[in-house]
């Protein structure tokens, strides 16, 4: 005997830009994700940096809304990225009693929290609605606008993870006013990535204004920042989610928003806690850059470009860890993921991308030695 079963499912989010999300008068977090009528109540996980920030606007946002809430403040980094702390969050809400199909979960935080609450919300009874706010430029721009969940295992990064949309994002750049520069550059990083493999006019935004970005952390501090942060952002955000959404359950292994993330992941689990992952993500583009440079895919000039503006965002283009061996077994670990062929991103010019399956580790080994030179080591 035999039976076929096909269903499908179909998906729809949203994504908002918003601002001030926490004004107590604003209902729409309160309201986020709940059909009407549905309990006042919600359980909210935050980062705990957000909440020793922001924790007070937190309270008086939900108790001008009436919003009951349960609140499981979380210390996180990609160290604490586990499983151990999933089964903490699980615990806490079976403890909270949450109605599973009434009352989403909040998760405001940077894109660690977004990915563990992610994972979270998609393992309890199976799938339990959740609400993401994030809270840095990662978060905002990649981690929480898309469908993947996450934590760290066994020294992989995000190794075990779901495939959990969230009922809807709400992205709120006041946050990243409290954000040190270091994770503004973090952010960066993965905007680049975007410009780099399809807007080249986002490559313009960046290079003429970087770094009055980072200084500024795309606030309101001067019109013209304003401006040019607003457009960036929504640049980014559309950039990506209309390169998700044709591929959201990633069938189609040639991504392009995969770019900068062939080498990264080992780099940045090698190099932890050194190295924040747009930084990882960032010497992997530079890395590809110069491989694009020497198949002729990128000419000099636009490669020096492309350096400089992550210098300018203040970004590596290269750290110690980066040595043959681990370049070797990133790409076989790459190729094992992306089903037995490397489909290898790379740069053509600057706003366009392909895919290459014959990288040698002669080309590797010869690009990773002149990006070591090209960062003055050596
Ligand atoms: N799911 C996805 O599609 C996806 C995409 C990209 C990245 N990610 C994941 O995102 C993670 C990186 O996210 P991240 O860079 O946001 O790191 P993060 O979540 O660790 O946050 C960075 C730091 O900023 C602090 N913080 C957060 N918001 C703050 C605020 N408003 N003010 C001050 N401090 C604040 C946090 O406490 C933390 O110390 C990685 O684990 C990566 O794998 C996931």
């Amino acid at each position: 005997m035999h039976w076929m079963v096909q269903a499908s499912r179909a998906v729809t989010y949203e994504v908002a830009i918003v601002e001030d999300v926490l004004c107590p008068e604003d209902p729409t977090l309160a309201r986020a994700g709940a059909e009407p009528g549905s309990p006042a109540r919600r359980y909210v996980v935050v980062d705990s940096a957000v909440a020793e920030l922001h924790g007070s606007r937190i309270e008086r946002y939900f108790a001008h809304q009436q919003v009951r809430i349960g609140v499981c403040v979380l210390d996180v980094s990609e160290e604490v990225k586990s499983v151990e702390t999933a089964l903490r969050i699980l615990r806490a809400l079976e403890r909270f009693g949450i109605d599973r199909r009434r009352e989403p979960i909040l998760a405001i935080g940077g894109g660690v929290l977004c990915d563990i609450v992610g994972l979270v919300a998609s393992l309890y009874r199976r799938s339990t609605p959740y609400v993401r706010v994030p809270t840095t430029l990662i978060g905002l721009v990649d981690a929480g606008v898309g469908v993947k969940t996450g934590v760290n295992f066994d020294g992989h990064k995000n190794r075990l993870g779901t495939y959990h949309p969230a009922a809807c994002s709400l992205l709120d750049r006041s946050f990243l006013a409290t954000l040190d520069r270091r994770h503004i550059s973090n952010g960066l990083a993965e905007i680049l990535k975007l410009a780099l493999i399809k807007d080249r006019y986002l490559f313009d935004l960046l290079e003429c204004h970087g770094a009055r970005l980072r200084d500024e952390k795309l606030q309101a501090a001067t019109t013209g920042g304003e401006d040019v942060a607003r457009q960036v952002l929504a640049r980014a955000v559309d950039g990506m989610l209309e390169e998700l959404e044709p591929n959201l359950w990633e069938h189609q292994l040639e991504r392009r928003v995969d770019y900068g993330h062939s080498f990264s992941p080992a780099i940045e689990m090698r190099a932890l806690p050194e190295l924040l992952h747009g930084e990882a993500v960032s010497i992997d583009m530079a890395l590809t850059t110069m491989i694009g440079r020497s198949r002729g895919l990128v000419d000099g000039r636009d490669a020096d470009r492309v350096l400089s503006v992550m210098r300018q965002l203040g970004l590596p283009v290269w750290h110690p860890v980066c040595e043959e061996g681990l370049l070797r077994a990133a790409l076989a670990e790459t190729v094992r993921h992306r089903g037995g062929a490397q489909r290898l991103p790379l740069p053509v010019g600057i706003g366009g991308a392909c895919f290459v399956n014959d990288l040698s580790e002669r080309e590797l080994v010869a690009a990773c030695a002149e990006l070591r030179s090209l960062a003055g080591i050596g």
